[in-house]
């Protein structure tokens, strides 16, 4: 499809672009849980101690805007000037929800294919990847399908998966309607989908948001099952006494060993 007739379908999407945000400003695959209100604060000064801390990863091509989406979200910076990212950077996104502070620990990852290799081991314990690609570059879309297999195949096997087309304030040089990133959302069953730009801010804290949410949500859940029945259930994520994330597979074998020396 060319890029003229692309972009005619963009505008064409305009309604589409406008029906989502008036109704739901996100596309989120579990309304009812987005529906009730929790109260949230993002946490602006350092702190050393958090309740609940979560690894995030994001993926997708170069130049798609991975790093400026996460200086946007942790520092409030934009930067115009390109400087590829070689392996990863760590950023921390720390906010309130209720009355728990929540750690996302933000891994911002090359694109570059050259530096690929390096961040294989990367992908293990994500509970959230993002995968990224920029509204006005088609290839960056047309690669999500390698990126998908990239997460499945590496990642956690409960890792959730957030769809974003950064970049969305080029409407003008828009190659990738609104319409084909929620198609390839819904096709994939992914777990959300939202367009963002780094650059004007937009959306930035929303994604950030709701990847707090959802995993504060879901850790909530689990630890009242757990409660309930210590040995029918695990928790998603955990930290320990020292803010490290507890690794899901290394604990569960660290309590089947338990289990078993007890036994
Ligand atoms: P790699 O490190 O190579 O993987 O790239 P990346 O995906 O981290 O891209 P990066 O954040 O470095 O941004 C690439 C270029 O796009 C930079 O020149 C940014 O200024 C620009 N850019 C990033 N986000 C946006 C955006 O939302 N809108 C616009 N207009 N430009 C953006």
């Amino acid at each position: 499809m060319s890029e003229e007739k692309e972009h005619n379908d963009s505008k064409t999407n305009d309604n589409t672009k406008e029906e989502i945000q008036k109704n739901d400003d996100i596309n989120y695959d579990n309304e009812n849980e987005s529906e009730q209100s929790l109260r949230y604060s993002i946490i602006k000064d350092e702190i050393t101690s958090y309740d609940m801390s979560f690894k995030i990863i994001i993926i997708g091509d170069s130049f798609v805007g991975k790093s400026c989406l996460t200086t946007r979200a942790t520092k409030n910076i934009f930067d115009n000037y390109y400087t590829a990212t070689v392996g990863f950077e760590f950023f921390t996104f720390a906010c309130r929800m209720n009355d728990q502070n929540v750690r996302l620990q933000i891994w911002d990852t090359c694109g570059q294919e050259e530096y690929r290799s390096l961040i294989q081991n990367f992908y293990r314990n994500a509970s959230i990847a993002i995968l990224v690609y920029a509204i006005d570059k088609r290839e960056s879309f047309e690669n999500l399908e390698m990126w998908l297999n990239e997460i499945k195949s590496k990642g956690h096997p409960d890792v959730k998966i957030f769809l974003v087309g950064n970049k969305n304030d080029l409407e003008d040089k828009r190659v990738v309607s609104i319409k084909e990133g929620n198609k390839f959302y819904k096709d994939n069953k992914l777990n959300l989908f939202m367009e963002t730009s780094a650059k004007s801010g937009e959306n930035v804290q929303e994604l950030f948001k709701s990847a707090a949410e959802i995993l504060y949500k879901e850790h909530s859940a689990y630890k009242n099952l757990a409660n309930k029945n210590e040995n029918m259930i695990r928790l998603p994520e955990s930290i320990d006494e020292n803010n490290n994330i507890i690794d899901k597979d290394d604990d569960e074998a660290a309590k089947r060993k338990k289990k078993c020396c007890l036994g």
